[in-house]
């Protein structure tokens, strides 16, 4: 059957204006179009909107807003009749010790990290069960993990892995992929060498990863990302258990020997 342009899958990107965000809608534009619900308009951004602007729709917005969420979601379903993924990707890192934490800061992260991906899930849902489609969420190792000064950033990665689980469980039409995208050399990073919470021993080993060269590029976990979303489904990627992690909603690590053998279609 000739396939139309009707045929090309829209995925919504949160948190497109730089880093894991940005190459994430880099990727997807080589197969599909793109809803690019970002805060702040960047130079980067604008470029791939200009270069394509028949596959682009940049909707300005902050990610815990419903009214930005909502018009993100209303932009797909009026320029191209659907939207068949999320890679929810917006999200912040912030530094309290638990001695001095302040519910503002605390509750601003999980807002962030946490609140704002139930809601852009909500306000998408429909679609989303229509397209038989991926919500992609970006986690981190964070959500098992106990680093000093990170308490509230740990428990929004934690809080939203309970939440892709439960989302699996009950949106029986929709994969889910809660993703840990490495050590990523973002501006999250160089955010995180300045903290000065962080014990003496970690902050050493953070500055290292960066001084020797070991961060992630983010044009590496964004293209598992962009792939999650356009085919990922309830039934592949499978572990060797059985498990199919998208109607688990399974947190893996975006170079997870699964997921790198699901892509290039060779066994593990
Ligand atoms: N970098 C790492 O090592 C690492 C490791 C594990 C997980 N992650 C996760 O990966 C994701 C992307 O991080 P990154 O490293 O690419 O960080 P980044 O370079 O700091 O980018 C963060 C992105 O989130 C957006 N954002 C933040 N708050 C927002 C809001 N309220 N509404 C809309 N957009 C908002 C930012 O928009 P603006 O440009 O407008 O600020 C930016 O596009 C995050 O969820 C992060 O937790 C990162």
């Amino acid at each position: 059957m000739l396939r139309t342009a009707m045929d090309r899958k829209v995925v919504l990107v949160t948190g497109a204006s730089r880093g894991i965000g940005l190459w994430t809608v880099r990727h997807l534009l080589r197969a599909c179009r793109v809803v690019a619900l970002s805060r702040s308009r960047t130079p980067e951004l604008e470029a791939l909107a200009q270069a394509q602007p028949d596959d682009v729709a940049i909707v300005q917005g902050d990610v815990t807003k419903g009214a930005d969420n909502q018009a993100a979601c209303d932009e797909a379903l009026r320029r191209w009749g659907r939207l068949d993924a999320l890679v929810l990707n917006a999200g912040i890192v912030d530094h309290q010790l638990c001695a001095d934490v302040t519910p503002e800061r605390f509750s601003h992260v999980l807002n962030v990290n946490v609140v704002s991906v139930t809601q852009t899930v909500r306000v998408a849902l429909p679609a989303l069960r229509a397209a038989h489609g991926a919500v992609v969420i970006v986690s981190s190792a964070a959500a098992t993990s106990n680093i000093a000064s990170w308490a509230a950033y740990n428990a929004s990665k934690a809080a939203v892995n309970a939440y892709a689980r439960t989302l699996a469980n009950e949106e029986r039409d929709i994969a889910c992929f809660p993703i840990h995208p490495g050590i990523v050399d973002t501006d999250m990073q160089v955010q995180i060498r300045a903290n000065d919470q962080m014990p003496a021993a970690q902050r050493e080993w953070i500055a290292s990863l960066h001084r020797d060269g070991k961060l992630v590029p983010p044009e590496k976990p964004a293209e598992m990302l962009a792939a999650l979303a356009l085919r990922g489904t309830r039934t592949a990627p499978v572990l060797d258990d059985g498990t199919a992690v998208g109607a688990d909603g399974t947190f893996l690590s975006w170079d997870e020997a699964v997921l790198t053998a699901w892509r290039t279609g060779e066994r593990v």
